[in-house]
């Protein structure tokens, strides 16, 4: 046990009203619209933002999320470059529906600001005992960082305030018929960090499915002036194919809008273990609602309220002023 280090026990108490969080994410379009949504809420204060190997190379999403921080305006917020790839497995990637750079087709501007120094896990083992019972950690990528945070310093499990993750699914997959991107990319990792003491909030395919970016939700983040026109709707439209009624899942944003309003999904207490052997079904995560006497180790997101997501995700973009550097094109 290292010296120095702080007792949760009674910091719940003292909560300030304003969440502290940490963001684990490998921008990633999705990723990158958490970001905006997480920056223009009140409610969040980004303390971290940490990148994992994930959708494109740990170069890649660590370059993205300096450029998105300039772009969106939180300079003052270190971003940790972390795993560059799985604990285990060779790393894959989602270049096919984040392209090449990450961000589809929009090149943001060349940040100023090199990235903090240090590691990831270091960042988040600090971050969490410099403030026990405050911080909470979102984590929007494959679970690499935050499995090796946990394993060098279990007490993180204590520290943090609440662990969200978006990632898993007990219907069905999108990477496999069996398991999600963010699982699929690092399953043993996702087995750590399930196992590892504290509740997962589990924001999963099941609900962020029905984040959709609809036409007349393009429409609204348009109206918005510079970010819709140049980041937002660009990006969404890259990710999928958008209808009236039809468009890509915005996944990521998902885990921040609970962070801001938690009655926006439901959640009920779950077993959740993830499968790391099987042929077929790797990276899938077992969720038991039924619990049969066994503790739950995870709140499982069951529904969405999609008007009122998309409401609060549109306002506090609405909040955010991108700087005035042109973009590449
Ligand atoms: C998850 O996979 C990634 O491609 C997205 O950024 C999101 O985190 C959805 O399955
Ligand atoms: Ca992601």
């Amino acid at each position: 046990m290292e010296s120095g280090r702080p007792a949760a026990k009674g910091a719940a108490a003292k909560r300030p009203a304003v969440k502290t969080i940490v963001i684990d994410c490998d921008p990633g379009i999705d990723d990158a619209l958490a970001l905006a949504l997480a920056h223009g809420s009140p409610g969040l204060e980004i303390a971290g933002v940490t990148t994992v190997s994930g959708n494109v190379s740990l170069a890649r999403t660590t370059a993205n999320a300096l450029a998105l921080r300039e772009y969106l305006g939180f300079p003052e917020v270190p971003v940790v470059p972390g795993s560059a790839r799985p604990l285990l497995r060779p790393p894959i990637n989602a270049a096919g529906v984040h392209g090449d750079h990450g961000l589809g087709g929009v090149r943001l501007p060349e940040p100023a600001l090199p990235p903090a120094p240090g590691h990831a896990v270091d960042f988040l083992i600090d971050t969490l005992a410099s403030r026990p019972g405050e911080v909470t950690l979102v984590a929007i990528g494959p679970l690499t960082n935050v499995a090796l945070a946990v394993r060098k310093e279990p007490r993180i499990t204590e520290w943090a305030r609440e662990l969200v993750i978006l990632g898993g699914s007990y219907t069905r997959g999108n990477v496999t018929p069996a398991a999600e991107f963010n699982m699929a990319a690092d399953p043993e990792a996702a087995a750590v960090v399930f196992g590892a003491g504290w509740t997962v909030t589990m924001i999963g395919l099941d609900v962020s499915r029905s984040a959709l970016a609809t036409g007349p939700v393009l429409d609204r983040m348009r109206a918005l002036g510079r970010l819709g026109t140049e980041l937002l709707a660009p990006c969404a439209e890259f990710y999928g194919m958008v209808t009236a009624t039809e468009g890509p899942a915005i996944h990521d944003t998902c885990a921040v809008a609970y962070l801001v309003d938690p009655s926006l999904i439901e959640v009920q207490p779950a077993v959740v273990e993830v499968e790391t052997a099987g042929r077929l079904t790797s990276g899938m995560t077992v969720v038991d609602f039924e619990l049969a006497g066994r503790a739950p180790n995870a709140l499982v997101g069951t529904s969405l309220d999609v008007a009122r997501f998309w409401d609060l995700t549109l306002s506090a973009y609405a909040r955010v002023r991108p700087t005035a550097r042109s973009l590449s094109g």
